[in-house]
This record gives C-alpha cells, structure tokens and sequence, in this order.
C-alpha cells in the first residue's frame, strides 16, 4: 500500500516541492520510508530517508535537489524492512522506478541478473524491477522496449512509474491492480490518487489493469496490454477526491469523527434506494475487510429480519479460498472504504467469474476506484476524502447506505434514519468530557474486551479494533452471550470490559450478562441510554436515545472517540499508526 508519484515541469519549472505536496497527501498509504529522484542535466538525483516524510524533508533541507522532473514514493514495506537501502525510488545508472504492490516472480528474475553481473543494494521485488529495464537497455533494448518487456514478464500487483536518464521529459507508468491516476493541467502528472496530484492538474483518468503510459509535459499516449494506443475518459478534479487538510483540528481522524453528521446527511441525500433494486434477489452475500467487514455484520441483522432475504457476509481474504457455492440470483455487496482493498477486488472477481447470475454491488467512498469501477452498481458513501488510517466516518456512512437499503419499505425506519445527522450530532457534543475520564483509566490498561448483543455485537468488535488499530492495547470484541463460553477467566478487577447496552429487545439478556461481568471485575462502562442507565449500578455513559435498529450507528462514534482519546494520551501517531495503511493493496 505505498503511495507513488511522478510530475514533469514545464520550462525548467523545479518540481520538487511539487512531489514533496504530493507525497504529504498519499503518506496514509504508507510512511516506512520516502524518497524521491530528479531528472537533471543527464543525471538522476536520488534522496531517501527512512521513516515519515518529515525525515525526508528535513535531510532535503541538508542535501536539496532540485530537477525538471521527478518521482517519488512513501513506503508500507512488504519485501525488506523499513531501510534506507530498501526505500523507492529504487536507482540504477540510467533508471529511477517507484512501485506499489507485489512482484510474485521477482526471485526469478533477480538470480539471472545476479548471474549477469548486477549487484543488488536492496531486498526490495521493485529493485529487480529497476535492474530488469537496466538489462533490457544494456542489450540495446530503448526505454519503451524495455518498459514493455517487463510489463510482458512481471506478474503480480503493480503501480509503476519509471523514468530513464536518457529520456528527459518522459514518464513511463503501468498498472496492475494497485491504482494509478494520471493528470491533465498546469504539469503532466501521475499518483496513487487524484488527491496526490491535485496541486498540478484539474483533469485525470485512471489507468486500468494491464495499461500503461508514457507521459511527456505535453500530453500522454495510452496503450492497452497488446500495446495498442487507447484514448483515456478524463473527469474534472473534484473537491470531493482533494484532501482539504485537518483543519482546526489535531488529527484527520478526530476531523472526520466530528464530520460524520455531516457525512451521513450527504449519503442519505446521494442515495434514493428503492426495493426494486432487490428485484429477483434471493439471497444476499457481503464481501468487505475489517471495519468493512463490521459494517456488513451489522446489515445482516437489519436484512434478514425486515427484507426476510438470507445474508452472509464473508470476510474477503477468506472467501475465495473456501471454494464457495455461489447460488444464482445473488446480490452481492463489496463494502469499502478506499475501493481499492485488494481482497475485497479478487473476491468479487471471484463471483463474476463464476458465470452464475448475481448483481455485483459496492458500497464505496471513491468515486472511480477499482471496486467501483468492478461493480455493476455502485451505492457512494458521501462521506469525503477519509484520511485518518481507522476508519470512522466512512464507516457509519456505510451503515447508513446498509439502512436505507434495509428499511428501503418502511416510512418509519426511514424517518429514524433522516434524524442521524442530528441524534449525531448531539451524541458527539454531550459525550466528550465523560470520553476524556474513561480514556484516563483506559489509557494505562494491557487489554480490554468490548461486549455487545444482537446488532450491537458487531460494533463490539468495531470498538475493539479501533481501540487497537490506534493506540495499540489488546483488545477484543464479543459476544456477550459467549462470554460465559471461556472468554469471562480473563475478566478481574483490572480488566476494561466495555458494554454496549441501549434500551430495545434485548436489554434485559445484556443485562444479566453486564451482571455476570460485574460480579467478576470492578472495571465495568456500560453505554446505555437514560431509560437503561437507571437500571445499573455501575459507571454508564448515557447517550440520546434512539432506535434499537439504527443504535450500531450512533453507538459507533463514542468508541471512536475512546480510541481517539486514549491514543492522544499515549502519545500515538493517531493518523499513520504503526505498521498500517490506509488502503491496503496487497494481499
Ligand atoms: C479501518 O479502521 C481499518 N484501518 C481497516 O480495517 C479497513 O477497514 C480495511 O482495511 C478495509 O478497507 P476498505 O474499507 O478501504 O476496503
């Protein structure tokens, strides 16, 4: 999941800054390391550093280059460890390459350069990428033959950008499964996204699996994986892909927390759902990932109780490899955030290989990403860019697309659904004090166990991953009725156990559950509304009442705020937690 960039000047314009703007947008896609190189005066100039972008900054600031053109790369590593000799761009004497993805056939490649002669610096597939083309032009091959011949003998995932010293003004990029955009406007340009290349162009296309580019500061030239030239769509640079900044506020993750109101009235507006849509669907199949993957756990409640149409929701990593029975008449929902999770792409191609009759639907918050452009139909969560690494607003966007579908015949559901914004919004000016003192204690714990019932089950389980995702406590999400099935030993005095408990049918069985806990551990939080809350005896957090069906939405948000709030107070990187990515393109 690293982000890539390229930009060429106009008239001797120095894009570096350019590329380093760029790079600060696509840093959620990954932050190992960073680096870029130049194209100046018949040489290739190349700085890397390891770690955040500010690293590289900072050693620009010491050692600056400046150059006409140029590309550049943050890292999420998955071949060799977060190094300076294996951060992008990889470099050979007449080639600069940047990469996202995974090379699957690089060890072939790279013991028959080592046997030419070709000395590796890096653990790197992209390296043996680099080296491939510099093999090519050593036999005389020129750039495009080269470029070509590698696209014909590398398999795998990749975003290449690639420029070659003797090609001044020429950019080449090719694409297979991780994304590529390219830019029309004041400069020629390419990135992971449209956000990375805002500052530089107004239009842009997007590259589709097997095509590539050779880019010039005059225009591109297309071509399709025979290499037949192509002409490109392009689409206007909207406010909705760029990145608007954090604001006033500290993180991009407590900006799009505050900003769900907002998102969930923009998504109800966008999407008029009616039940025709599920003409001729006899059963419903989800395919997402994590947070994802908890938004489709929720619908399932909501499906099979009001559309009375059997749902299963599949996580998507897994789904392909169990050799499924894929039914005819299947509507199938891929939910996602950035439109690009790679597993969540190879399971839906999964079902449309499958030569049976379904719908292939997405529930995505891209326009024109790779899921959305797969699907047949796609529902857009108006949720905005979501840069923040856990995903927040896009989520209960995401459940609110999930509703309107659910309660698509039922005037009184959909009512509840239109007052959100504003239940919403008063849930997140009421809870923040009583938030920043359950974040106190919660910041000193190992471990903790999120316990939810029904509908609220999955959110337990969302809970907990935002919890861990960001400040890194351990924590779990259950069941609550399964707690007494083994998971109850870990509960003592010290033990968070977090509850989730409005009013509605099943207060009463979480209750008695909540009491099970209590009589093992002192750290008990039960979020309930004002009619449960009289009913405990312990520490609750009273949110505004509402509708048992839409409580995993509003139920949501103040554990966003604990995780939040606990990982300030532990000093985390709330936005580029370790390890992470913001869309994860590998498998
Ligand atoms: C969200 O908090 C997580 N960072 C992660 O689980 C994410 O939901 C998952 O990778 C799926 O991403 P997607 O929604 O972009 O497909």
């Amino acid at each position: 999941m690293c982000g890539i960039i390229g930009i060429i000047g106009r008239d001797g314009q120095d894009i570096v800054s350019n590329i380093l703007q760029g790079l600060e947008k696509l840093e959620y896609r990954g932050y190992d390391s960073a680096g870029i190189a130049v194209w100046k005066n018949e040489s290739i100039h190349r700085v890397r550093a390891v770690g955040k972008l500010c690293n590289l900054q900072d050693k620009l600031k010491k050692t600056p280059i400046n150059g006409e053109m140029g590309i550049g790369h943050t890292r999420w590593a998955t071949h060799g460890k977060p190094t300076e000799e294996n951060a992008h761009p990889m470099m050979t004497k007449d080639i600069a390459l940047v990469h996202n993805g995974i090379i699957e056939n690089y060890e072939v490649f790279k013991n028959e350069l080592i046997r030419q002669g070709y000395q590796f610096t890096s653990q790197t597939d992209t390296e043996v990428a680099a080296f491939y083309l510099q093999a090519e032009l050593d036999k005389g091959a020129n750039p495009r033959e080269a470029f070509r011949k590698m696209l014909c003998d590398m398999r795998g995932t990749y975003a290449f950008v690639a420029m070659f010293r003797s090609l001044p003004g020429i950019l080449f990029c090719a694409k297979n499964k991780s994304p590529i955009a390219v830019g029309f406007g004041e400069n020629m340009c390419v990135g992971s996204d449209a956000s990375s290349i805002s500052s530089c162009c107004d239009e842009i296309t997007y590259l589709n699996d097997g095509e590539y580019a050779e880019i010039s500061k005059d225009g591109s030239v297309f071509f399709d994986k025979f290499f037949n030239e192509i002409q490109k769509d392009r689409i206007k640079v909207t406010s909705d892909l760029v990145n608007s900044g954090k604001g006033t506020y500290d993180h991009y993750m407590l900006k799009e927390i505050m900003e769900q109101p907002s998102a969930i009235r923009k998504t109800i507006q966008a999407n008029k759902i009616s039940k025709d849509f599920l003409g001729g669907v006899s059963r419903i199949l989800i395919l997402a990932c994590g947070t994802s993957y908890h938004a489709g756990l929720v619908a399932r409640y909501w499906y099979e109780k009001y559309l009375k149409i059997p749902t299963i929701v599949e996580i998507a990593s897994e789904y392909r490899y169990r050799c499924p029975v894929i039914e005819d008449n299947t509507l199938v929902l891929a939910i996602t955030q950035s439109g690009e999770t790679i597993d969540t792409l190879e399971a839906m191609e999964y079902v449309k290989k499958s030569n049976k009759t379904c719908k292939v639907a997405a529930i995505a918050n891209v326009k024109n990403s790779a899921i959305s452009r797969l699907a047949d139909f796609v529902f857009y969560t108006e949720a905005g860019v979501e840069i923040g690494v856990a995903s927040t607003k896009a989520f209960t966007a995401q459940l609110t697309v999930l509703a309107l579908l659910a309660f698509c015949d039922r005037p009184d559901l959909m009512a509840q659904i239109m007052s959100l914004p504003s239940v919403c919004d008063e849930t997140l000016e009421l809870l923040s004090a009583e938030i920043d003192a359950l974040a106190e204690e919660l910041q000193e714990a190992s471990s903790a166990i999120y316990l939810g019932r029904g509908n609220l089950y999955p959110i337990a389980l969302e809970g907990a991953l935002k919890l861990k995702e960001i400040s890194y406590i351990h924590a779990e999400g259950l069941a609550s009725g399964e707690m007494k099935h083994g998971p109850i030993a870990l509960i003592d005095d010290k033990m968070p156990v977090i509850c989730l408990c409005p009013s509605g049918k099943i207060f009463d069985k979480m209750f008695s559950n909540i009491q099970i806990a209590k009589a093992r551990g002192q750290s008990i939080v039960v979020f309930t509304d004002e009619a449960g809350a009289v009913q405990f005896d312990c520490r609750t957090i009273v949110l505004p009442e509402i509708h048992e069906e839409l409580a995993p939405i509003l139920y949501s948000i103040p554990l966003q705020l604990l995780a939040y709030k606990v990982t300030v107070l532990k000093g985390e990187d709330v936005d580029k937690p370790r390890n992470l990515a913001k869309s994860v393109t590998v498998e």
